[in-house]
């Protein structure tokens, strides 16, 4: 007992984070968030469950990492006397399983990518992807609503939330989960806000001028290389993702941002995607 209050004395910011178990022990909060995490993984383990889905686990060490365009971790397998990398995403593991016949398959897991550290980026992180034939992205938007909202009802009691997105002595935001959420267009809603007029050739030499124009002219700094792709995406990060505080969809990117997903039913310019912001970050995309 006396041993645990000298520590609770000594227990400063910087021993809170090497005597993790102190700090759990001695901390109501940080249990409460711990425990909160297991419950929003179960949450979404059952969901997806009650729904069909048959949840994986695939290689985290492969001979190449793919999915997703980032820098992996490199290991070494004595026995094999070969590198290894570390996934990066567990997406084309899940497409195999969809394309060999399983309907409905999820993972939760790790991925690990060799990149920057800053408040919203760790080298390792847990991702839940799911992967579902015979459905569009109405259907996923449709899913995604009803598992995140649900999750905040159940865990919670309602569906808005307190969230101290600027630190702990500022105000918390209220977050509303209440769906539907919100669905933006993202070329017709960054016209609106950012008070552009985009030409419609996406493709064109005349666009990509027009972009670069208008970031000198609204101060938005994209670094270089200046294409299309890039100064559209750095625009809409300014523009768009800024006031999505409450969960909203920004769909509809366009093909040049986008030359992988499929192609939208009715503007053959346009992919059938997704892209969910809470807070200003992305969690959620297809
Ligand atoms: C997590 O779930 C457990 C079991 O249902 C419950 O007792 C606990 O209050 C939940 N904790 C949080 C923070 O949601």
């Amino acid at each position: 007992m006396l041993l645990i209050l000298l520590f609770s004395v000594l227990l400063c910011q910087d021993s809170r984070f090497r005597l993790r178990f102190l700090d759990m022990m001695l901390n109501k909060e940080v249990r409460q968030i711990i425990t909160a995490k297991a419950n929003v993984t179960d949450y979404i383990r059952t969901f997806l469950k009650n729904k069909n889905f048959l949840e994986f686990v695939t290689p985290i060490m492969n001979m190449n990492a793919g999915g997703a365009a980032a820098r992996p971790f490199v290991t070494h397998h004595n026995d094999l006397n070969m590198n290894l990398y570390m996934r990066i995403a567990p997406e084309l593991f899940l497409k195999q399983l969809v394309v060999g016949g399983f309907d409905r398959v999820f993972e939760i897991g790790n991925q690990f990518r060799n990149e920057g550290i800053d408040m919203t980026h760790n080298p390792e992180f847990t991702t839940c992807e799911f992967y579902m034939a015979y459905a569009d992205y109405y259907d996923l938007m449709e899913m995604t609503e009803d598992m995140l909202s649900g999750m905040v009802k159940e865990l919670t009691g309602g569906y808005k939330i307190k969230y101290h997105a600027n630190g702990y002595d500022k105000d918390p935001i209220e977050i509303d989960f209440t769906p539907p959420f919100r669905r933006i267009e993202m070329i017709g809603e960054l016209e609106k806000v950012a008070n552009l007029n985009i030409p419609k050739d996406l493709a064109s030499e005349e666009a990509n001028k027009y972009l670069v124009d208008a970031c000198a002219r609204l101060h938005v700094i994209c670094p270089p290389p200046l294409t299309t792709a890039r100064l559209l995406d750095t625009l809409v990060g300014e523009f768009l993702e800024e006031m999505c505080v409450n969960p909203t969809f920004i769909i509809n990117h366009p093909v040049i941002m986008s030359p992988l997903a499929k192609w939208h039913r009715s503007d053959n310019a346009l992919t059938e995607r997704f892209e969910l912001f809470i807070n200003k970050h992305e969690v959620s995309k297809s």
